[in-house]
């Protein structure tokens, strides 16, 4: 069998607070396989950029992965110390940031900090560094790759910010890439460019997670979609049979399905209420408060992971029941 580049399983991410802590991600399990792009979607605060964080072992004191396992091409990440994790990262694990602000160095030129990226991982002469810095530039769509090659990150827009942050990733050919929110400072024209990039890095053996808040953008590229909420995954499944068939009433929500499935010529229904603050999470179900099919099973006990066909796995106690 193939192996997957990445297997999470039962992540948890705590931070501690006044009262005995949070979970931002809490029994997360998910599968990316070889070749394929898995999404992470789900509104803002509900744990992704905090799981692709774990992943890339730079989760900040005092926060702490107290629980599960990610193994990367069958390797524990977390049984590596730091030393080795700094090894993997950039060479067969990269992540293109949320802020590309934060992840650039802004007193070092843009062209240099991807040669040293590229020498710091490969044995190759500065002047090859150089060659395929210029190289990936250009293969990430930015003009004048000389020129902006000398500019420091503060004097390019966001979006080639952004650029020099994927070919960064690019150069190494990672196993895995993780991109958290690509495309959101981009206008269309730019995104539907990351995009491509990203279905090229696939078929050059890169398996990707793409972190998003866009079901657009995470239904034309993804192989399998995870749904997550409130620091868990609600539901996850083959991107087709996810939009086509989804199960879980958060799911139904975000994209509309409630009305367009089962409640023909009504309004889209739009989700009522918001994100439970951190730490604030009812007890039960944590879509509960939000949920029209919330009774007292759900308020009793949070729903464990069921897979009900191959790959479609829910987190509910009424999947796919419609509400009264
Ligand atoms: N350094 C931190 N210390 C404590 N809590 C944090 C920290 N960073 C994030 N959080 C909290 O952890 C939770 C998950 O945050 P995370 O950044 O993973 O969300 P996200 O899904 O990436 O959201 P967005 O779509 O806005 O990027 C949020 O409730 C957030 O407030
Ligand atoms: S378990 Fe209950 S409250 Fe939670 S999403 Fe399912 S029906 Fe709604
Ligand atoms: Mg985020």
């Amino acid at each position: 069998m193939e192996q997957n580049t990445l297997e999470i399983s039962h992540l948890t991410v705590s931070f501690p607070t006044d009262r005995g802590g949070f979970r931002p991600v809490n029994d997360v399990s998910l599968t990316v396989r070889k070749g394929q792009i898995v999404g992470l979607v789900g509104e803002s605060g509900c744990g992704k950029s905090m799981t692709a964080r774990a992943v890339m072992g730079l989760i900040r004191s005092p926060g702490k992965v107290t629980g599960g396992q990610i193994l990367l091409e069958g390797k524990d990440l977390l049984a590596l110390n730091g030393k080795e994790m700094r090894s993997l990262r950039g060479n067969e694990l990269a992540m293109v940031f949320q802020d590309p602000m934060t992840s650039l160095n802004p007193v070092v030129p843009v062209g240099k900090q991807v040669e040293e990226a590229i020498l710091l991982h490969r044995r190759v002469s500065r002047e090859e560094a150089r060659k395929r810095t210029l190289e990936a530039f250009r293969n990430v769509g930015i003009s004048e790759a000389e020129k902006r090659s000398r500019s420091y990150p503060h004097e390019l827009s966001g979006g080639l910010r952004q650029r020099v942050m994927i070919a960064m990733a690019m150069v190494c050919c990672p196993r895995l890439l993780i991109a958290d929110e690509p495309t959101t400072a981009l206008d269309v024209i730019m995104e539907a460019q990351i995009l491509q990039l990203m279905r090229q890095m696939r078929d050059r053996g890169t398996s990707i997670l793409f972190i998003s808040h866009n079901l657009g953008v995470i239904a034309q590229l993804c192989d399998y979609t995870c749904v997550m909420y409130a620091g868990r995954i609600a539901e996850q499944g083959d991107t087709r049979e996810l939009f086509e068939r989804p199960v879980h009433p958060y799911t139904r929500g975000l994209l509309g399905a409630v009305s367009s499935l089962d409640r023909k010529g009504e309004e889209l229904e739009t989700i009522r209420g918001s994100v439970p603050a951190p730490g604030s999470l009812p007890a039960g179900c944590p879509f509960g408060p939000r949920c029209g099919l919330c009774d007292e099973t759900c308020r009793g006990a949070c729903p464990e992971p069921r897979e009900i066909s191959p790959g479609h796995i829910v987190r509910c106690f009424h999947a796919g029941e419609v509400p009264v």
